[in-house]
């Protein structure tokens, strides 16, 4: 079957929405200092108009066959594998396109992991994870703005791996990242911005100075916070 480039002419004139087709990803992929960054566990990737994850999907894969590559054990190829996926990083204006990039995302690390990781050894608290981690990293907003469809800012986590096993995330506004002006300081209440996983957003009542804890990779799931 044909790629399918375009969803209407409307959208293409509205807001320049056209799909890069696989080969042209593929190339772009290719060329040398961007391999050199696909072949890393920390290099970060954003993409700020990420339709339906035409380039993240694919960087993704190549992520996840590069974290296999150098993984000695599966503890340490799930944990390798959550990190990968921790460096990539979305905007996307339209629901349906950012709808279609979670669920893009969320299936390639599924099926990457189920088909690499041994079946005695899979885990259910990785997927958790992954999905927490996708839902934090995919934001529907303007990135021009740098704002959600409701007015509040874009907000992102960092995930700093600490020592073998664990994660340190931090939450920053995108608008900190671009000025380079420091973390916000506060955890946000179960912090998916995108949540396809809860039928509405929650947002907290009484917003207190918290930050996450640092936890083992399977654990980000559990989200915990402490009060500083
Ligand atoms: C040319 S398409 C590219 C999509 C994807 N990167 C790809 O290569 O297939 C541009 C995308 O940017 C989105 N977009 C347009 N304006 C935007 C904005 N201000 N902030 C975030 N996304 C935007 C559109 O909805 C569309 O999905």
């Amino acid at each position: 079957m044909p790629e399918k480039i375009i969803k209407s002419v409307d959208r293409v004139k509205d807001i320049g929405e056209v799909f890069t087709p696989k080969k042209t990803v593929d190339f772009m992929l290719d060329q040398p200092e961007v391999k050199e960054k696909v072949n890393s566990l920390t290099a970060t990737f954003l993409e700020p108009s990420a339709g339906e994850g035409a380039f993240l999907v694919e960087i993704l894969k190549r992520k996840l066959l590069y974290a296999k590559s150098l993984a000695n054990t599966e503890k340490d190829l799930q944990n390798r594998f959550l990190q990968v996926l921790s460096t990539l990083y979305g905007i996307e204006l339209m629901e349906d396109n950012v709808k279609m990039l979670v669920i893009n995302m969320t299936n390639t690390f599924r099926d990457i992991y189920f088909s690499t990781v041994k079946l005695e050894q899979q885990n259910q608290k990785v997927l958790r994870s992954a999905n927490v981690i996708i839902s934090a990293n995919m934001a529907q907003g303007n990135a021009l703005t740098r704002k959600t469809a409701t007015g509040s800012p874009i907000i992102f986590s960092e995930w700093e791996p600490v020592g073998k096993n664990k994660v340190q995330r931090t939450e920053y506004t995108f608008d900190s990242i671009v000025e380079n002006s420091g973390p916000i300081g506060v955890a946000r209440e179960h912090s998916e911005q995108l949540n396809l996983f809860a039928d509405h957003e929650i947002v907290p009542k009484n917003p207190k100075t918290k930050k996450y804890i640092s936890v083992k990779w399977e654990d980000i799931y559990k989200q915990l916070t402490e009060i500083v």
